[in-house]
């Protein structure tokens, strides 16, 4: 079959990848779908059960550092668009073991940059028509002051900002912002954008790239606070507040972020940067016993019964203190907004928790990574 257009998805097997290939995979039935992923312990072919038989989605085990097989699937391919999710993503890790940080996400990313330059430049019409689209995280800002504690009211809205919304300072991350990385994970996130930015200026590549907010939803692997947290209220098992649960995290509803992302291949323009949020600041402690309340409902609990879970721990390392976007230039410049209400999504996402427990047991458990070091060995 011929597609229309052959695009590299890497990181697909992960959270926020895997609802970036449904929904492309689902809605363009004639571009080929190539999702690269070296399945670490955060990837999961489970999470894309529902479309691996399709005939325009392809999987390939590979790493994204491995710059030969980037380029031979690139060739074999003819690949003209590449969105770079693949990641390691979390901030607990990145204090423990930096390296892997550094390899996946800044030579990762240059081995894709590398394998497309290589590719594209060699194509008679060179960079026209292919786009380099790389995924990253307002984390590369640094943090805000949490110069209103108490909340204020916010200069703008969404519709998944939640009732009785607040901003908790005065300021957000605009495009403009300086990058100011704390953690090693942003600052090797931060690399990588400087890389993406840097073919564009040197080589003319036509690349994109995006900062967005804490992302929530299904299939998101529980060492985040989200499916951490619902998990173990379930289970009754303690839920460790770090510091004083203070800190300031911006919520977005991961299939919102997805539908951004398509918006943003299709129609943003070639160099820019978009930030993507909603608008949806929460103190971590508030957010807490909002999944408290919603589980026990969900279970049927009496209202306030794991509240005593709550178990204030060791403060991270550099934790920062709040994040909040302003995705006001992609809202005005393309029209992408976010379609559903912070309480609703949570609800949505504790349902599928509760749901799926045999997806979180099996990834608490490991046995899926057993399963696929078996079934990919040597290859
Ligand atoms: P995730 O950890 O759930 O998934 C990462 C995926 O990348 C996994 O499938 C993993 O197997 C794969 N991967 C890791 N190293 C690889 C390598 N060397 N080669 C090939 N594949 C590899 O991450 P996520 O939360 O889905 O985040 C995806 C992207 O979005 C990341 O780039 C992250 O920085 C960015 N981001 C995440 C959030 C968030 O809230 N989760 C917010 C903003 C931006
Ligand atoms: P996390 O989901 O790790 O995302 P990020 O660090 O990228 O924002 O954490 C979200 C917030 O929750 C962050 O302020 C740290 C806090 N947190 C806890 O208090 N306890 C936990 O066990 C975890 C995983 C996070």
């Amino acid at each position: 079959m011929n597609f229309k257009r052959n695009i590299i998805i890497t990181g697909g097997a992960g959270f926020i990848g895997s609802h970036v290939v449904r929904l492309f995979v689902n809605k363009y039935p004639d571009y080929r779908i190539i999702n690269v992923d070296k399945l670490t312990y955060a990837g999961n072919l489970a999470n894309l059960r529902d479309i691996e038989d399709r005939p325009n989605y392809m999987f390939v085990r590979a790493d994204i550092c491995d710059f030969d097989t980037i380029l031979s699937l690139m060739k074999e391919y003819a690949v003209d668009g590449i969105i770079h999710l693949a990641a390691e993503s979390h901030v607990d890790r990145s204090i423990k073991d930096p390296f892997t940080f550094a390899r996946t996400n800044v030579m990762g990313t240059l081995s894709l940059l590398q394998a497309a330059k290589a590719v594209w430049e060699a194509f008679p019409e060179g960079y026209e028509g292919k786009r380099f689209y790389h995924i990253s995280t307002d984390e590369v800002y640094g943090a805000l002051a949490m110069n209103h504690p108490e909340g204020i009211e916010p200069p703008f809205k969404t519709v998944a900002s939640s009732e009785g919304h607040k901003a908790y300072g005065d300021d957000f991350f605009y495009e403009t912002t300086k990058y100011n990385p704390h953690s090693p994970y942003s600052a090797s996130k931060a690399s990588s954008d400087h890389f993406v930015r840097a073919f564009h200026d040197t080589f003319g590549m036509p690349t994109i790239v995006t900062n967005c907010s804490n992302n929530y939803g299904p299939y998101q692997f529980p060492e985040k606070l989200i499916p951490l947290f619902i998990n173990n209220i379930r289970h009754g098992k303690p839920l460790p507040v770090y510091g004083k649960g203070e800190n300031v995290r911006d919520w977005l509803f991961v299939e919102d972020h997805a539908r951004a992302i398509d918006v943003i291949f299709h129609e943003g323009k070639i160099a820019e940067t978009y930030n993507i949020g909603g608008f949806n600041e929460w103190k971590n402690i508030d957010l807490i016993k909002v999944m408290i309340k919603t589980v026990d409902r969900l279970l049927g609990n009496p209202e306030g019964h794991s509240l005593g879970l709550i178990t204030y721990v060791t403060d991270r390392l550099g934790h920062d203190a709040r994040y909040a976007i302003d995705s006001t230039k992609l809202q005005k410049e393309l029209g992408w907004e976010p379609s559903l209400q912070f309480e609703e999504g949570i609800e949505k996402t504790v349902r599928w928790y509760l749901d799926n427990q045999e997806w979180m047991d099996n990834v608490t458990s490991g046995e899926y990574e057993k399963y696929y070091d078996s079934m990919y060995k040597g290859r």
